[in-house]
């Protein structure tokens, strides 16, 4: 069967667009976004994928907001949801409803650099290896099972921007993996430890970034 996937994003979507582009054995059952003007939106409908623009700053709160979004979510009836920039902290209440087919890609090498602005801090503490992970999302911000990470060098001339680029291109190549190895029912998880089933090294550092 099919793995259906229900991908959250907010912005630009380059994250999905890898996902939707490497020929993965999934159904991208449907695209919502928080922000209607979102590009990754724009993409899903080019794809011909059902794209659903849920505005967040027309509900009272967060509560109403996220039951909103975890009915619009379970209506494509999802095996897994991808969090693909998705700039908003979700609910307990709603990661109580997806928890264990929940993931989220992080740009940084947790449990460094939770939140935002990953790349300027990681500049600011002079860290010479930088990078991302796709995680299962648990209750804790930007914590949860680790799946995958991928490093790169943190250069003596790095910018942000430069960095943020060096990183972008390690995300596009571990959340398709990682979504891939979701589909096929190779990650275990063991107290809080995920392992790839039938797997003789560790898939923690896949590779290094140049
Ligand atoms: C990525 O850097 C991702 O790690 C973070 O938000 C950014 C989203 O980029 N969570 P895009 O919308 O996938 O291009």
């Amino acid at each position: 069967m099919t793995c259906r996937v229900v991908v959250l994003l907010s912005g630009r979507g380059s994250n999905f667009r890898a996902i939707a582009e490497a020929a993965l054995p999934i159904e991208i059952a449907a695209v919502i976004s928080n922000r209607p003007q979102a590009a990754g939106l724009e993409y899903a409908r080019e794809r011909g994928i059902p794209a659903i623009a849920l505005d967040h700053t027309q509900y009272a709160d967060r509560a109403t907001y996220d039951a909103q979004l975890a009915d619009e979510v379970e209506r494509h009836r999802p095996d897994l949801v991808v969090l693909a920039g998705y700039m908003r902290i979700l609910s307990p209440a709603f990661i109580a409803c997806f928890e264990g087919r929940l993931l989220n890609i992080h740009p940084s090498l947790l449990p460094m650099f939770p939140g935002l602005h990953t790349h300027e801090r990681a500049l600011e503490e002079g860290v010479k290896v930088h990078g991302c992970t796709v995680h299962f999302v648990t209750d804790k911000l930007d914590h949860g099972p680790i799946v995958i990470q991928a490093a790169v060098p943190v250069r003596a001339d790095d910018t942000p921007e430069t960095l943020a680029a060096r990183v972008l291109a390690q995300e596009h190549r571990i959340y398709p993996q990682a979504v891939r190895w979701f589909a096929e029912g190779r990650l275990v998880n063991i107290h809080g430890r995920v392992n790839l089933k039938d797997d003789s090294t560790s898939q923690s550092v896949l590779s290094t970034g140049t």
